[in-house]
């Protein structure tokens, strides 16, 4: 039979966190698969963090990032890059994952070159086009080009099907997040960033740095973190801090000198997934993050308006608390102060995989492209 060639394109840190258990299933399966791992380097050092603990070196490096990039020079970037790699290497599928500008332009590439698109973690939905932005369009559009959808849960899949695309094309798969987290945390896990930390205390662990957020939403959130600290000498505030030139200047101009917040470099995949599964609870608008924490039953205060997660909200482990000074000061209080509701909360949950993710989405394009005869069970 013939080895179907699969290429897979990411950039950023959680494209390559959730790509990475794909990447080491399809190298188990080399008899079935021909892996080229494309990264476009969106991310520079984030990225190599990432590529680094799993030990992934790329085929091609497109190695786009600027300081202070634009979305616009991201996607050019990209497309003049890619077209070359793809038609030399011919893949029989490109997997694009998620809903960065990386997805999309490698998307759309691929669709010029008619190349079968495959979305990992598809259907994902605010219905707010610009809540989050970019990212709910690159989703959108990403699916619009796409041939096979990998859809993490039942919602995501329900989301796609509203929108007309066919079900024959849509598995439900889990999210390869939790593949990740598999292999990452360990109860026995020791490392000099968890030997630092004072446990004792109730360690908030937070990240922030979305592009609708920066401005007035991270300092609305940054004072409130602030005076919540301030007021509660048993907490301690453990802030990772993205790379983004406009996050490290919010940040630092809200927290330097400020004892007990404490502004570190981002930690790659295993300390942070580590770190998270042993703090008092999480705040944060990232994507990821909001996948991860019901597994490890930490209560994840959700800085955004809008979310694409519901079913973590439906588990208990989520709430959406915005970033209006006032919500964020009263929410954190309660998770604080009130016993019952972070019990509530920190109820270990988890809607979102059972680490099999990877090996579905690799059956789904061996039956897709005819090379095998069952169709993988959806995750439930
Ligand atoms: C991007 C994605 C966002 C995703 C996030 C994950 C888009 C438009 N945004 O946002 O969906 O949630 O990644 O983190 O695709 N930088 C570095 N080193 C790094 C990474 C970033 O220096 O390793 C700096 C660069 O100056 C870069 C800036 O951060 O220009 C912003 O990076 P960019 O990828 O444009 O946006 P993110 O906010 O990271
Ligand atoms: N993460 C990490 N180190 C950090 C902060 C986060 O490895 O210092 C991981 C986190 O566990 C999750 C992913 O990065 O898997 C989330 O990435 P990010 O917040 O950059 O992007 P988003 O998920 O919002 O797109």
């Amino acid at each position: 039979m013939k080895k179907l060639k699969v290429m897979l394109v990411f950039g950023t840190r959680p494209e390559a966190i959730k790509m990475a258990p794909l990447i080491l299933e399809l190298k188990k399966r080399a008899a079935e698969f021909e892996t080229v791992v494309t990264v476009t380097a969106q991310h520079r050092e984030m990225l190599d963090q990432v590529l680094a603990v799993f030990e992934i070196t790329p085929d091609y490096d497109l190695d786009v990032m600027q300081p202070n990039q634009t979305i616009t020079t991201i996607t050019t970037n990209v497309m003049n890059r890619l077209e070359e790699v793809i038609q030399a290497e011919k893949p029989d599928i490109i997997l694009v994952h998620g809903d960065t500008t990386t997805t999309f332009a490698a998307s759309l590439a691929a669709f010029y070159n008619k190349t079968a698109i495959g979305h990992v973690e598809a259907g994902l939905r605010t219905w707010n086009k610009y809540s989050p932005y970019p990212e709910e369009m690159n989703r959108q559009l990403t699916d619009v080009l796409s041939d096979l959808y990998f859809a993490p849960t039942l919602q995501s899949k329900e989301n796609l099907l509203q929108e007309n695309h066919p079900v024959d094309q849509v598995y439900v798969t889990g999210n390869t997040a939790i593949d990740a987290l598999k292999q990452t945390v360990a109860q026995d896990y020791q490392h000099d960033i968890l030997e630092k930390v004072d446990f004792s205390k109730k360690v908030i662990l937070v990240t922030m740095h979305r592009r609708e957020n920066q401005g007035k939403p991270m300092e609305q959130v940054f004072k409130a973190m602030k005076d919540v600290v301030n007021k509660h000498p048993d907490t301690e505030i453990i802030y990772p801090v993205h790379l983004s030139p406009t996050v490290q200047k919010l940040a630092h101009a809200a927290f330097d000198g400020i004892e007990r917040v404490h502004l570190i470099a981002p930690l790659d995949v295993v300390d942070f997934h580590n770190l998270a599964a042993r703090c008092h609870f999480i705040m944060s608008d990232s994507g990821g993050v909001q996948e991860e924490a019901p597994s490890l039953g930490k209560p994840v205060l959700v800085l955004r308006d809008t979310t694409e997660r519901p079913e973590g909200i439906a588990a208990g482990t989520l709430k959406l608390v915005g970033t209006e000074y006032e919500n964020v000061k009263q929410e954190m209080t309660v998770l604080l102060e009130d016993e019952t509701q972070y019990q509530q909360m920190a109820q270990a949950k988890n809607p979102y995989g059972d680490g099999q993710a990877s090996r579905r989405i690799l059956d789904a394009i061996a039956y897709h492209f005819g090379q095998l005869a069952d169709r993988p069970q959806d995750f439930s």
